[in-house]
This record gives structure tokens, C-alpha cells and sequence, in this order.
């Protein structure tokens, strides 16, 4: 069964509760329903997001600090390159591959790079996983699950200035939430009701 029939009344109807499972990061409902949201059904780019139009929480730290969260059961890939589409520069992050075992990041020449990882069961098509994505001044590349792995993935990307993203997961329906509000009433789980849904 299409795994956004069963949530998305649940996602509507229950805007205060969260679902939470395992080692996974609880994300409350009430946060995602101030997300902006893109669905893709695709193993390869289709849509290639402006950087502006996402939400960067540039600090003293990072040029780049992205949030997504996503449903899927496989292969969620971020896709960061410099230019409008494909760019001449490309970083590609693949969190959950291999049936959701394991985690890597390529260069533009398609080559596994830096600090990949062996972490099941970081994906599920029922609760949206959080996926941070940060970039240094120095050009470091990294990847985190908040609450989870911090990073999962970690590479040197110093000739990569990062233009536009793309959203897809390699042989999996997938549902992305992104430039949602992170405000702490949205972040915090004191007072929402937890439940857990079975896989
Ligand atoms: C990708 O990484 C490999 C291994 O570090 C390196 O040899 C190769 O030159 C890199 N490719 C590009 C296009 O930077
Ligand atoms: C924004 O970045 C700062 C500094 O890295 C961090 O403390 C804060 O939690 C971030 N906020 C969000 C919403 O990611």
C-alpha cells in the first residue's frame, strides 16, 4: 500500500502528535505542516531547487546549514551542485541506500568519498527522518540525522559552492519537507503525544 495514503490523513487530523520509532528523531506533525513539501517519484533528478529558495541557516560555522525531512524506504539522495541543473561541480549524498543499510557520499566523478556509514534503518515510509546537511567555510561537507548520527557522512567538498539541490530517492517513491519552521514551539516535544507506529 502507498505508504502517504496511510499518513496523510494521520498528518491532517493530528497536527499536535509525533510519531517516533527506534533510534529515530521524533519529528512532531505540527512542525511539518509549516514545511513546504515535494513528492517525487524518480531515480534520477527532476527538479533542481535554487538555493535561494531554500531555507539556510548561514552561522559563523557554515555557509550552508539545510534541513529535510523525508519519507521513503530507500535511498534518499541530495544532490548539491553549483550550477542552475547539473552544474560542473556535483556532490551527491545517498542516505539509506542498499535497502536502508548503509550511507555514502560521491564526488563528480562518481567516486565515495570521505566518511560514509554502515547505520540501518535510518529511512521509513511512515515517519519523516530529519536530514541536515552543512557545509563549512573551508568547504567541509557534512551530513547529519539529528538526534541520531551526527555525522553520518563527512567529506572535504572545498570546490564545491553550492547552487541548487536536488531531491530524489533512487528506486523509491519519496516525500520531502523542507524550509519548515524551526522555531522551538515547533521542535520541542514537551507536551505533544507520542505514538508509535508499528512498521
Ligand atoms: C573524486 O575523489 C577521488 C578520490 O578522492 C579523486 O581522485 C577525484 O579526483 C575526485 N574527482 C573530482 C572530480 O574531484
Ligand atoms: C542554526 O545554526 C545554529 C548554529 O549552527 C544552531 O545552533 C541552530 O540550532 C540552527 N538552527 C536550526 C533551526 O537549524
Amino acid at each position: 500500500m502507498d505508504p502517504t495514503r496511510i499518513i496523510y490523513p494521520l498528518f491532517f487530523a493530528s497536527a499536535f502528535l509525533s510519531v517516533t520509532g527506534g533510534s529515530h528523531s521524533a519529528v512532531p506533525f505540527l512542525k511539518l505542516a509549516t514545511c513546504r513539501d515535494f513528492n517525487i517519484k524518480s531515480s534520477e533528478c527532476q527538479h533542481y531547487f535554487p538555493i535561494d529558495m531554500l531555507t539556510n541557516n548561514i552561522s559563523n560555522e557554515y555557509k550552508l546549514h539545510l534541513t529535510f525531512y523525508v519519507m521513503t524506504t530507500t535511498a534518499a539522495n541530495i544532490v548539491l551542485t553549483d550550477g542552475n541543473n547539473k552544474g560542473k561541480v556535483r556532490y551527491k549524498a545517498v542516505v539509506g541506500g542498499y535497502a536502508n543499510t548503509y550511507s555514502w557520499l560521491r564526488n563528480t566523478s562518481d567516486t565515495t568519498v570521505g566518511l560514509d556509514s554502515h547505520k540501518t534503518g535510518i529511512l521509513s515510509p511512515l515517519w519523516p527522518t530529519p536530514i541536515v546537511v552543512r557545509q563549512k567555510y573551508d568547504g567541509q561537507l557534512s551530513v547529519a540525522i539529528p538526534g541520531v548520527i551526527d555525522p553520518l557522512l563527512r567529506a572535504d567538498a572545498s570546490d564545491l559552492e553550492v547552487k541548487s539541490v536536488c531531491l530524489y530517492a533512487w528506486q523509491a517513491e519519496s516525500r520531502w519537507f523542507y524550509n519548515c519552521n524551526e522555531d522551538n514551539e515547533y521542535r520541542t516535544m514537551d507536551g505533544y503525544t507520542c505514538v508509535k507506529l508499528q512498521q
